[in-house]
């Protein structure tokens, strides 16, 4: 069924950028929010700016959607008052504007640190505690918890995708296992508000990639599949040098880096 009015937040950004350019036949107009500056609408096309933290123009800023790609926010860890804006007052900001609105469906872009102190020898299904590797992944499962009461009290219904690496193609050996193809993301969107039910599900958003932590099997009945695979980039990767060796701590969490940096506020 195709949406009245699809919002896309974060439409300046680089996830932003690949929905905008994949998604609009999903919606008979696509309403392209950030902070930032965007090209200007296209055919089928709105451009609003708006600052998330901001509740009026939150609420302004839904008012006719039926669905949201929700992508608007601080992407990686930083300092906890700039998290504290986009990415807990921001996110509060859009759930509140959705009841409001009456809009049925959301796409979070959560991520994977929200379970990134997860061991790489555990395989996550849906089920899996959270385990946040940093603030910026402490915020993302405030999102998750927000559109689970957003769910369970009002029935707002809500895809958390937890995503992997969204690239054209993975950079380093980890995100053999974390990529998630613009392709197969698109795919994913379009599974998200096609479904007929969607409820409140998790969503591990990785490729099909032979290299896998994550276990997608609560979320089948979307009928999502994933058609890319890392694999055909690990012989680059290698040439481009070694991976780290095993006794490095980066190769112990699923989050990398993010586990493994010191306290950002140090
Ligand atoms: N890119 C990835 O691989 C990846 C992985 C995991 C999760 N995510 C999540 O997906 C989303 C998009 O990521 P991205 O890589 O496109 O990041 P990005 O930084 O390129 O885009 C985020 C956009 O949000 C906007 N923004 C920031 N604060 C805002 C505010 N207060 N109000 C409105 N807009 C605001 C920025 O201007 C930016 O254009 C983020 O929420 C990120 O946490 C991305």
């Amino acid at each position: 069924m195709k949406l009245r009015r699809l919002l896309v937040t974060g439409a300046a950004g680089h996830v932003g950028r690949i929905a905008r350019a994949r998604l609009g036949h999903l919606a008979e107009t696509l309403r392209l929010s950030d902070i930032a500056e965007m090209s200007p609408a296209g055919a089928g096309e709105e451009v609003i700016r708006c600052d998330l933290a901001d509740r009026e123009a939150t609420f302004r800023l839904l008012e006719g959607c039926d669905g949201v790609i929700h992508l608007g926010g601080q992407p990686v860890e930083a300092a906890f008052d700039d998290i504290l804006q986009a990415n807990l007052l921001g996110l509060y900001n859009l759930y509140e504007a959705a009841r409001k609105a009456g809009t049925k469906r959301i796409l979070f872009a959560s991520s994977n640190h929200v379970i990134g102190f997860h061991e790489r020898t555990t395989r996550l299904d849906a089920s899996a505690p959270l385990r946040p590797d940093s603030l910026y992944g402490v915020s993302k499962c405030f999102g998750e918890a927000v559109a689970r009461l957003y769910w369970d009290k009002f029935g707002v219904e809500s895809a958390l995708v937890r995503i992997g690496s969204v690239l054209d193609a993975p950079k380093d050996h980890r995100m053999l296992a974390t990529w998630l193809s613009p392709a197969d993301f698109a795919r994913l969107a379009e599974a998200v508000f096609r479904a007929p039910r969607l409820g409140c599900a998790i969503v591990y958003g990785a490729s099909a990639n032979d290299e896998s932590w994550w276990d997608n099997s609560a979320a089948a009945f979307l009928g999502w599949r994933p058609q890319d695979n890392s694999e055909q980039f690990r012989a680059m990767l290698d040439a481009a040098g070694p991976p780290p060796p095993p006794e490095d701590p980066y190769n112990r969490w699923q989050g990398g880096g993010f586990a493994t940096a010191g306290h950002f506020e140090d």
